[in-house]
């Protein structure tokens, strides 16, 4: 019996052909699964990355309430036109700490992964508000009712603590002192602005949507736009890895 009248007894027989197709996945599978349990991580680790603030971390809730995600991806790709018009691919140490990741799937408005510190405060604070009063032809919605609305405060530190049991390493002090830092980030007259600084080196610490008293959903937005992309300084990145 030749090799081809063998497949063609397998061709036949249709539980043959499953075992067959099930024995074909499983080894494709292994050869792709198993080198992963051996790597010592999958993400490569970067300088700079740090898990969100507090005031961030609800800021990032906000996003994703609004699914701002359904219009704006936050990942870069290792293609040139995007390298151009948005800055440095991401790298998979970016969105470590994001539960879930706002990679996303559609780009009705611009790439959101490097946005921090491109425009000032004052010039969110006018977009979001009224997305035309900047852009006149954008199709953007306004959120004008995030400067109203308070933070509300009493979920951060749960908020917190449930992204440590899927990995994210925040301190039982950072925890204990969630709603303390949240008011701390937006207000640099704060009391605790020092011992903020202390848990969370180099966050910025501003009057995001420009009025004084409790943080609003406006100061927690901005402070989150504000810290994307800015944490890897890749000048060094560059250096070490030894890209230029
Ligand atoms: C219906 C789709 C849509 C939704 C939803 C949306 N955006 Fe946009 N966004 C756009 C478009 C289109 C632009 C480009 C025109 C402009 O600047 O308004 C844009 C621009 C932006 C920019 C400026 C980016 C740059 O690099 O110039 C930011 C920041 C932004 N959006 C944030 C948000 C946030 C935050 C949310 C959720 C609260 C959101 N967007 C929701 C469509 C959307």
């Amino acid at each position: 019996m030749s090799l081809w009248t063998r497949h063609q007894a397998l061709e036949k027989n249709s539980i043959f052909l499953v075992v067959g197709i099930l024995a074909v996945i499983a080894i494709g599978g292994l050869v792709e699964i198993t080198p992963l349990f051996y790597l010592k991580s999958t993400i490569e680790v970067v300088d700079g990355i740090r898990p969100y603030t507090p005031l961030e971390l609800t800021g990032r809730n906000i996003y994703v309430r609004e699914g701002c995600y359904l219009c704006h991806s936050q990942m870069i790709r290792p293609l040139r036109d995007e390298v151009e018009r948005y800055g440095h691919y991401s790298l998979a140490a970016e969105s470590m700490y994001d539960h879930p990741f706002q990679w996303g799937s559609k780009r009705t408005g611009p790439d959101l992964a490097r946005v921090g510190a491109k425009y000032s405060d004052e010039w969110h604070v006018t977009h979001l508000t009224n997305p035309r009063a900047i852009v006149p032809q954008s199709v953007m919605p306004g959120y004008p009712f995030l400067a109203e609305t308070e933070v509300d405060p009493t979920t951060i530190a749960d908020h917190l603590r449930t992204s440590r049991t899927v990995g994210v390493p925040y301190s039982d002090d950072q925890i204990a002192n969630a709603v303390a830092d949240l008011k701390a980030q937006a207000d640099p007259d704060n009391a605790g602005v020092d011992a903020f600084a202390k848990r969370y080196p180099k966050a910025v610490v501003r009057n995001f949507d420009g009025n004084a008293g409790m943080p609003t959903e406006m100061d927690a937005l901005i402070a989150y736009l504000q810290v994307l992309g800015t944490l890897v300084d890749f000048k060094l990145y560059n250096e070490k890895a030894n890209l230029r």
